[in-house]
């Protein structure tokens, strides 16, 4: 049976990743991509591959039922892989209700639609990408594991978890065949410039503060977006109906340390004199509700799937910045206009 593939919010950073590796990667699939085009989604992101004959994009909402209905029956949809979310936390703290309502209706808006259509049928797969900040925050020592408690912080991080909890509902109420995975933060090209990898690599480049929440040792585990996206494809291929997957880097940072490092490789690439960059670095406010450190451990995903990330960080940051800095005018495309007052409004 071919496979007809609803992948949402594949327009937005991870998703675009993922829609260009299952476009290229199996000719025989149809893929659907759903997205809203939120000011994260950006066709632009998939302009290499919008022509491709296996390859369908849909503008809507995850939220309407009715939609929903249309597409699994138009394209006789037999697997979803679910990311279109409202994914900034900073934008959560201003606007709780629309990640309220994108991350938990729309999950369930599309779930619903799964269990009626699919009505029992085992050959069909709900694949719900989440992240790892559903776990909470870590002290100075341990790691998330795919056992470890849920504990969310942030409106957006209490979303996701509860998409999560209605997947795994699903799954145990009405047989719906799930698989899910949690993930560490992803850095790489088409990211939206409010998270802070391009938002730094951006503002070096225009002589612009380069703002650290708190003190800066907060700390990230970042993995190379393209690694996620293969990680992706093979849970969804291999990976057991109902279990869990955590993704990571193996690549913990506190932010002030990636910064610095993000400051010095691009003072060596726009040949400014070493040490320029971070006469920029501005600490400011902290996040309310900052989860201290995240770090995932990945053994189950590598034991089982035989999944590690492919890139170490002075790689994956060389490769960014190159990125950044060639596709100018995608930057500035998304950068004009709403993100602007966003911009303004969250650094005053
Ligand atoms: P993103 O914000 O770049 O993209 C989200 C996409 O979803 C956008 O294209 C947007 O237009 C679309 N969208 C939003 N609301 C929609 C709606 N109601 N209907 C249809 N489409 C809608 O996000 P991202 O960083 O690519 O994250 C993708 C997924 O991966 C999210 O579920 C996120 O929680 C998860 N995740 C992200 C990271 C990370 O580091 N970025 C890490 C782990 C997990
Ligand atoms: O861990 C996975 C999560 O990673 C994903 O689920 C989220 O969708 C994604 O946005 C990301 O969340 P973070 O909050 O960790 O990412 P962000 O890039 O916003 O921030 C990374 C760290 O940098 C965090 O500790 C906050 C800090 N920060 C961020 C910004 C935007 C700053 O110090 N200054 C800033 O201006």
């Amino acid at each position: 049976m071919s496979k007809n593939i609803l992948i949402t919010g594949g327009a937005g950073f991870i998703g675009s990743h993922v829609i260009r590796l299952f476009v290229n990667s199996y000719e025989d699939y149809n893929i659907v991509n759903l997205d809203l085009l939120t000011y994260a989604g950006n066709l632009e992101n998939l302009t290499d591959i919008k022509d491709a004959p296996n390859y369908t994009f849909v503008k809507g909402d995850i939220c309407d039922a009715d939609l929903m209905d249309q597409l699994f029956e138009e394209h006789q949809i037999n697997a979803v892989i679910h990311l279109a979310a409202e994914s900034h936390v900073d934008r959560s703290i201003t606007d709780p209700l629309s990640f309220i309502r994108t991350n938990i209706f729309g999950t369930a808006t599309l779930l619903n639609t799964a269990r009626k259509y699919w009505k029992g049928r085992e050959d069909v797969l709900f694949y719900h990408v989440s992240t790892d900040e559903v776990y909470g925050t870590l002290g100075e020592t341990g790691l998330f594991t795919e056992a470890t408690s849920y504990d969310p912080r942030s409106p957006y991080s209490a979303s996701k978890a509860s998409s999560d909890h209605l997947v795994r509902a699903y799954y145990h109420t009405y047989d719906l065949p799930v698989v899910l995975s949690n993930c560490s933060n992803n850095y790489g090209p088409n990211q939206f410039p409010e998270k802070l990898i391009p938002l730094i690599i951006n503002n070096i480049k225009h002589n612009k503060q380069l703002p650290i929440y708190g003190d800066g040792k907060y700390t990230r585990d970042w993995l190379w977006v393209k690694d996620h996206a293969e990680a992706i494809d093979l849970i969804f291929h291999q990976g057991a109906v109902g279990e869990t997957y955590n993704i990571g880097g193996h690549n913990e940072w506190k932010n002030i340390d990636l910064v610095e490092l993000l400051c010095d490789l691009m003072d060596e690439k726009l040949g400014r004199p070493q040490g320029e960059a971070r006469k920029l670095i501005t600490f400011i406010k902290d996040r309310p509700g900052h989860d201290r450190r995240y770090a995932i451990d990945a053994a189950k995903i590598q034991d089982a799937l035989g999944w590690t990330p492919s890139l170490n960080t002075q790689e994956g940051m060389t490769e960014t910045i190159k990125w950044y800095l060639d596709n100018e005018q995608w930057m500035e495309n998304v950068t004009s206009g709403e993100y602007q007052k966003y911009y303004d409004d969250q650094y005053a």
